[in-house]
């Protein structure tokens, strides 16, 4: 470790989060009626919200292809960091949870700039055209990540960006055993984006790890 790296602890989140702009009582009263409809609360952190926003609007992104939308809560926070005439198409393949996004999507600030498709991601991406996209943001069924990876590969136009949330394996990534069912997909996602030369790649490590990429 060169004398300059710095430890991160929970404490330096803690400080993180209390310096970072946080979710608005709009996202506050989503993720509360989430829970509510048995939704469960495995969405993005607030902190992991404004770094996605922050990243999308120095990409200048305008469409934003996302799978596995839940509640809708991260398409929020990234359609808000849209211009005028973006749009995020979220995918998500249980009506319940989509019946609930497009809801909270329609009375939400961003209502003009979400689109939710209903159906498998792995399907629902073969849908939209080479080089639609701008950034794409994984955050489904981690055992197709690979399949998501290549067709945002296909979506993205050059310098476009792949963002995979879960890097971190819910927290798993070091374990041999890991006891969550979808930790080892995760594992080997991880080397198959090291090793994916088509992409500029690196793990932040906010939330539960988060990876951003450059399409070459
Ligand atoms: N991005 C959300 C969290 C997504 S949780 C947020 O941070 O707010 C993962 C979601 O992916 C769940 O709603 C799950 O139903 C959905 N999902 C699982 N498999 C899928 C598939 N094959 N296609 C599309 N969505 C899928
Ligand atoms: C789970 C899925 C996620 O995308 C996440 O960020 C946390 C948990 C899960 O399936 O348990
Ligand atoms: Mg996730």
């Amino acid at each position: 470790m060169a004398l300059d790296d710095t430890l991160v602890t929970a404490r330096h989140f803690e400080y993180i989060a209390k310096r970072t702009t946080g979710e608005d009582t709009f996202l506050a009263s989503l993720r509360a009626a989430a829970k509510k409809e048995g939704i469960p609360p495995i969405s993005i952190g607030p902190a992991q919200g404004s770094f996605l926003q922050i990243v999308l609007k120095l990409a200048r992104a305008k469409t934003v292809v996302e799978v596995g939308t839940l509640a809708g809560y991260s398409a929020i926070w990234m359609a808000r960091a849209l211009p005028p005439g973006g749009v995020l198409h979220t995918i998500e393949y249980l009506e319940k949870h989509a019946d609930f996004a497009r809801r909270w999507a329609a009375k939400s600030d961003v209502a003009d700039r979400i689109i939710v498709h209903q159906g498998d991601g792995r399907s629902v991406m073969k849908t939209f055209p080479d080089g639609f996209a701008d950034a794409t943001f994984l955050d489904a069924d981690k055992k197709s990540y690979p399949i998501y990876l290549k067709e945002s590969l296909r979506l993205l136009r050059p310098g476009g960006l792949v963002m995979v949330d879960n890097a971190f394996a819910f927290g798993q990534l070091f374990d041999k055993k890991p006891t969550d069912d979808e930790a080892p997909a995760v594992q080997k996602f991880n080397e198959v984006m090291a090793r994916t030369k088509e992409v500029h790649g690196i793990i932040v490590p906010l939330g539960d790890g988060c990876w951003v990429g450059v399409k070459r």
